[in-house]
């Protein structure tokens, strides 16, 4: 039997309105003047940047901001025509490429700003370090140097500073408390002077976590795809995952006891049973770190996935009699019936976090966008 035409080998599902409906929940945590930055890096953590960025504008987000150049270029040349945040570090080279896109981009050193100014100019964020030992810097006297340096460099706009947090997702970690202050010691006074700057420090976490770090503005990427950024259960926090992947069954195998599937034999049949075969694998993002170590819905059961997952394949134990037939839809992450797999759980599985589930997803797989099963 043939797949059915709606099938396909594999399909991440994206619904965007489920990205619209997470940041107007994320907005009810935050009072009223506070704005909100959509973080679309890394293609909108997998789920597509400038289909990302149109659903969190949609639902109230009034910022962008991606961590490379061409990230900003994307979002510029999709027509998108809100302030952007580069927050990574830059080249020279990829300096001029963000200021070109007319993105803000961060400084922590007065090099940087007299590099933006003999590019003509932009507007810069001040990064302090406040403890995640990354980019920005710890010494918050030269901060407000280089902050004074934006305000005074022609072309140059003081636009911002910011911090990131290292801990907001460890909840009851002092740390967290300690960056918060570290912040707040240093952003106020520097506000004071220069009233028109946008403070700003929180990402999901924190905000989720401490109404005090959200200053003027949060920069929040994992809750806004409806990903929990504790690692738990996102639908009990009202958050709505955006993402689906799904497959379908390309075979169904008869396996006698004894019998095995895979490179390398890491699945043995220890009874008579049959394997259906998804064709999807590492080469599409399924890491091969789920060998034996998964579950796939097919028929709203949850089914293990037995045997090494290879680059265009995987295979799954559906029982005797079979509990599929070909062309059946298989669902990785996403919910069949009443069950339902998230990221949370493809990534306790591979002792990972569930950025790095979605984020994986490769250029492969192709992205469908729908509004709660319409057509976006
Ligand atoms: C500087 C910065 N701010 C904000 C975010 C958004 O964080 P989250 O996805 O946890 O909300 C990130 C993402 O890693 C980041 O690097």
């Amino acid at each position: 039997m043939t797949a059915g035409p709606t099938t396909m080998r594999a399909l991440a599902r994206v619904n965007v309105a489920a990205i619209e409906r997470n940041v107007a929940r994320m907005r009810l945590e935050l009072a009223d003047g506070v704005a909100l930055c959509a973080v679309v890096k890394a293609d909108g953590y997998g789920h597509g940047a400038q289909q990302a960025a149109r659903a969190a504008l949609g639902g109230g987000a009034t910022w962008l901001a991606v961590a490379a150049a061409d990230e900003a270029v994307a979002l510029r040349g999709a027509g998108i025509d809100v302030p952007v945040l580069v927050m990574g570090a830059l080249t020279p080279a990829e300096l001029t490429v963000a200021l070109e896109a007319r993105a803000d981009v961060v400084a922590w050193d007065e090099d940087f700003v007299d590099a933006v100014a003999t590019r003509g100019g932009g507007s810069v964020h001040v990064k302090l370090d406040s403890g995640m030992g990354r980019l920005g810097t710890r010494d918050a006297a030269e901060a407000t140097r280089v902050a004074e340096a934006s305000a005074g460099a022609a072309n140059v706009r003081l636009a911002g500073a910011m911090t990131h947090f290292a801990t907001a997702d460890e909840r009851g970690d002092a740390f967290f408390g300690e960056q918060l202050e570290r912040f707040a010691a240093w952003a106020e006074p520097l506000r004071r002077a220069h009233p028109h700057i946008v403070l700003h420090a929180a990402n999901s976490a924190a905000t989720l976590r401490d109404a005090t770090a959200h200053f003027d503005m949060v920069r929040l990427g994992v809750a806004i795809y409806g990903l929990d950024p504790f690692g738990d259960d996102a639908v009990a926090r009202d958050l709505e995952p955006a993402l689906e992947l799904r497959s379908y069954v390309a075979a169904i195998k008869a396996v006698a006891r004894g019998e095995s599937a895979g490179y390398g034999r890491r699945f043995i049949a220890e009874r008579a049973t049959h394997t259906a075969t998804l064709p999807i694998g590492y080469g599409d993002g399924v890491r091969r770190g789920l060998t034996n170590n998964a579950d796939v819905l097919v028929g709203g059961v949850r089914r293990p996935l037995v045997g090494t997952v290879s680059m265009d394949n995987v295979t799954v134990d559906v029982g005797t009699p079979p509990a599929a037939v070909t062309g059946d839809e298989a669902v990785l992450i996403g919910a069949q019936g009443d069950e339902r797999i998230t990221a949370e759980e493809v990534a306790q599985r591979l002792r990972t976090i569930n950025y790095e589930v979605t984020c994986g997803l490769l250029a492969r797989v192709p992205r469908v966008y729908h509004r709660d099963g319409d057509p976006a």
